[in-house]
């Protein structure tokens, strides 16, 4: 399986999408899947249940989802804080996408629907977890400031 893990913004929906189409595979996104068991959006789930609640469904729905048949998986941002995912992860291609958080605010950052946008140490949050994502990667991108097509060319040039 191939997974795609970054911050937000960082383009794994954009690129995931691209890969799928050129690969003839299926395009997942945890967080649609979490949104369709839950019947509400994440946004809402996180203000009505709280963070470690929607921790511990996104841990469960995208261990599931790796244990499930092959596609190319969209992980949400905050996913690699899980142990599990973190350790199943090491049976994938895992492709980071990085963006730096200037270029990230200017993609998303008005996007209400993304909680943890909105969190008063949001630097510290992007510096500690861009170290678990290089850990975990296979495949580094760079999106920051580059062509969507040129991402997703070079990424399959990677596989
Ligand atoms: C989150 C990222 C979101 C979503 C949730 C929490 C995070 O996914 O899972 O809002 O903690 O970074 P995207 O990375 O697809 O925006």
């Amino acid at each position: 399986m191939i997974v795609l893990i970054g911050f937000m913004g960082a383009g794994k929906t954009t690129i995931g999408r691209r890969l799928a189409a050129h690969l003839g595979a299926e395009f997942v996104d945890s967080d649609h899947v979490i949104e369709e068991r839950i019947g509400c959006t994440v946004q809402t789930f996180f203000a009505r249940e709280g963070e470690p609640a929607f921790r511990a469904l996104e841990e469960q729905t995208i261990v599931e989802l790796l244990d499930g048949p092959p596609c190319i998986l969209a992980l949400g941002g905050g996913a690699i804080g899980s142990t599990a995912v973190r350790d199943r992860l090491a049976d994938h291609e895992v492709v980071y996408l990085h963006a730096p958080l200037a270029e990230v605010l200017t993609r998303v950052g008005g996007d209400v629907y993304r909680p943890m946008l909105h969190r008063p140490d949001l630097q510290g949050l992007y510096d500690g977890r861009l170290e678990v994502y290089e850990s975990l990667a296979s495949i580094t991108a760079q999106t920051g400031g580059r062509d969507p097509g040129q991402v997703t060319e070079e990424v399959l040039a990677a596989l």
